[in-house]
């Protein structure tokens, strides 16, 4: 062994990362090295004296959960100063949609197609957290979900593996920033890896079966982007993958992660998902855990210490070599000296000034608006037109919490920092219009129904019931899923009474998930689905009822009309048999004793309609967009070409507003069976009233292919279809034909 006084050389900062990391490899012990791949839990507050002894010892690679700036400087001081070799911890935390300033969960943020702001969003949450020494985040989450029961959805970026891979890369750039090792920097963790969201009836942590093709066309494809895009680190799942948890799942984190992927990045498991591969019936006991996960490459442990009571004496048995170890270690170190933790510690722990956390307020403001998304505005109810109005009733448990808007994931939220719906409406009104408020129930789940007869008296004494219902947080998210995703308590019986008096109903709803809201969509005549729009959600949402911005929002999710439709999705199958209008029948039309085969014998469910109650894509506008003069380069197009798509796109109605313009395509025929509609790119676009601009898209033949039945990537020939529109329903449609190579060109 070195000694270390003589070779700090690792502290020469003309040396790239990894040079560096080697160095200080070669100085450790072997129960130093060790220490590196545990993760600590923090003790919330203060630093017990069996905590300071791991770190003084050089147990300890990072800690998760502490949170107070002098305790981090506390530990990092331990670390750096008392340790032999003085290395820095990895400070992990879950930010998630923010950190003190709360933007809208993620799923909302998917719901604004604008990676731009997400960017942003991510940026100043990677600010906020950096600035009391968290230099960690396990986020974003790109787990592809199409299960609305899985509380998890709300921390996802919707069902769609283009438009997740999309903004999942925008979020890593904001946490990381330019440069890795700037102060505000802080490392991402894309996670779960892999196929967290396929679990079996949306039911958290549960078995998830997906077929090799579907995980490589679906469930990877994020995760590829990501790593692509530069992410410092990846969380390994919870879940079982068909047959063989994630966390010791070798061929998904050594075939397709470290090998094909060339991923060299630090891997950390989930919470004491090493420990739990004993629950999962995978392995006998804590050491069997440990070789199982090690084998697999997952780096460091969060949590359970199965590394640290039997990685020493597995090596010693040589069941697991050293140099396998030094491997893992060396991805830690290397993801400490990028984010510059050796030559930038103690960071200055520092509060903002009000001008910054105004300035913060104003962002998460802005991406509230543009992720909320109007579903329902018969008549033009929306917007309200105050000069029309002389009172209006708020209505709902939801409307003036402040806690309850921020949504799943909010550990520091700063509940004071909070605009509510009630608030927001009645700063825009400034008093000039009264506003009746009635809770009308007192939980979103409440079943109680005293509060009505306040509500009723409100509305009926009102111009309009804004009426702002949904899902409390405490709904969705870590292990909070739903079999039923309607509006939980009494909440739709609290609607139709309130429509049986005649006032218009303009609902909000705020939920981490797509609620079945086809028992009540006929009794509004507005809906606006605000998700969990986070600290700023009632100032964004008085702006959009008031007109002050357009509804700009479009579904990342597939919205059912009932839980039975479950999974429902856009880029489904055609099948041999698909559904049509003409051929659906309501179980309610069928005649007593009709024959089998009266039937329309298409992929139907008998007693709803085979359509989505909202489609992927859909969001209404105060503005009108038209599409037209669909046009493409060429009309057909060889391997390794581009072709360029593009459409006219007006604005038609009365105001200003933003659109999102949405580019799918169909490969109609290939040696598997392709989806009917896949996104392939998207733009938003700012129209002003009255004009017409056009978008265009560049389509390169590497993005029409697909893994087939060999496992491999392969674009086939074919003819492709294309729409260009507002939703994934959009009808403006042409082809072209990508040709089979000349046979010479074939090797
Ligand atoms: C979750 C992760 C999270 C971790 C640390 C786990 O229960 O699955 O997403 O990052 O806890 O809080």
């Amino acid at each position: 062994m070195l000694n270390p006084a003589n070779s700090k050389k690792w502290t020469d900062t003309s040396l790239v990362a990894e040079v560096r990391a080697t160095m200080l490899l070669d100085c450790m012990t072997l129960d130093e090295k060790i220490g590196q791949l545990c993760q600590l839990s923090g003790n919330y507050g203060y630093i017990s004296e069996e905590l300071a002894d791991s770190i003084r010892r050089g147990h300890a690679g990072s800690i998760i959960n502490e949170v107070e700036p002098q305790v981090i400087d506390q530990l990092q001081r331990l670390s750096i100063e008392e340790s032999r070799l003085g290395i820095p911890l990895l400070i992990g935390r879950d930010v998630i949609h923010g950190f003190n300033t709360i933007f809208p969960i993620p799923l909302g943020q998917a719901a604004t197609w604008s990676p731009q702001s997400i960017e942003k969003a991510a940026r100043i949450s990677a600010i906020e957290a950096s600035s009391i020494g968290v230099n960690w985040t396990f986020a974003p989450m790109i787990d592809i979900t199409r299960d609305p029961r899985w509380g998890r959805i709300a921390e996802s970026l919707g069902e769609d593996p283009y438009l997740c891979a999309e903004l999942g890369c925008a979020m890593i750039k904001g946490f990381q920033g330019v440069d890795l090792a700037d102060e505000k920097s802080i490392a991402a963790c894309a996670k779960h890896f892999a196929g967290y969201g396929a679990a079996e009836s949306g039911r958290d942590y549960n078995t998830a079966n997906i077929p090799e093709v579907e995980l490589r066309n679906t469930y990877l494809p994020p995760f590829k982007a990501a790593v692509d895009a530069g992410v410092s680190t990846l969380m390994s799942a919870f879940n079982d993958l068909n047959g063989v948890p994630a966390t010791a799942n070798t061929w998904l984190m050594n075939d397709v992660l470290r090998s094909e992927w060339s991923f060299n990045g630090l891997v950390v498991s989930d919470w004491e998902s090493v420990s739990q591969l004993i629950t999962h019936g995978l392995c006998e006991n804590k050491k069997d855990a440990a070789l199982a996960a090690a084998e697999a490459q997952i780096d460091m442990e969060m949590v359970s210490d199965c590394y640290w009571q039997h990685l020493p004496q597995l090596i010693n048995e040589k069941r697991i070599s050293e140099s396998h170890i030094d491997q893992m270690v060396l991805r830690i170190l290397t993801t400490k000296f990028s984010l510059g933790l050796f030559d930038n510690i103690p960071r200055g722990f520092q509060l903002h000034e009000q001008s910054v956390v105004e300035q913060h307020l104003a962002e998460a403001k802005d991406l509230a608006c543009k992720s909320c998304v109007l579903l329902k505005n018969n008549n033009r109810r929306l917007p309200l037109i105050q000069q029309n109005l002389a009172s209006i009733a708020v209505i709902g448990p939801l409307a003036n919490d402040d806690y309850e808007q921020l949504g799943t994931w909010i550990f520091d939220g700063d509940e004071q920092r909070s605009v509510n719906c009630l608030d927001g409406i009645v700063q825009q009104l400034d008093n000039q219009v009264h506003v009746h408020f009635a809770a009308g129930m007192e939980t979103s789940r409440s079943n109680q129904q005293q509060g009505f007869a306040e509500a009723i008296s409100a509305a009926e004494k009102s111009d309009v019931a804004i009426m702002v219902m949904g899902e409390e947080s405490i709904l969705s998210g870590e292990a909070h899923s739903r079999a039923d995703i309607g509006l939980p308590g009494c909440q739709e019986l609290l609607i139709r009474e309130i429509s049986k008096t005649g006032t218009p109903i303009v609902l909000v709803v705020m939920a981490g998930r797509p609620i079945t809201l086809e028992p009540i969509l006929a009794d509004v005549d507005a809906l606006l689905f605000a998700w969990h729009p986070g600290s700023m959600g009632g100032a964004a949402i008085s702006d959009l009822l008031f007109g002050r911005v357009s509804p700009s929002g479009k579904l990342p999710v597939t919205f059912p009309r009932k839980v039975g439709q479950i999974p429902i999705y856009y880029a489904q199958k055609n099948t041999g048999k698909p559904p049509s209008d003409e051929s659906f029948i309501h179980m309610n039309d069928i005649q007593v004793r009709a024959p089998q085969t009266s039937l329309g014998m298409t992929a139907t469910h008998l007693d709803t309609h085979f359509s989505p109650l909202f489609p992927f894509g859909f969001g209404l506008s105060y503005a009108k967009f038209e599409y037209a003069n669909l046009a493409l380069s060429s009309q057909t197009l060889k391997i390794g070409e581009s072709i360029e798509i593009s459409a006219d796109v007006s604005n038609v109605g009365e105001c200003d507003a933003e659109e999102i313009v949405q580019l799918y395509i169909r490969d109609k025929v290939g040696s598997i069976t392709r989806p009917i509609k896949e996104l392939k790119g998207f733009d938003r676009v700012s129209i002003n009233k009255g004009d017409t601009i056009t978008v265009s898209f560049t389509l390169h033949t590497d993005e029409l292919g697909f893994f087939g039945r060999d496992g491999r990537f392969n674009t086939e020939p074919g003819e492709f279809q294309i729409w260009l529109g507002g939703s994934s329903e959009a009808e403006l449609t042409s082809h072209f034909t990508l040709q089979t190579p000349h046979p010479s060109a074939v090797n």
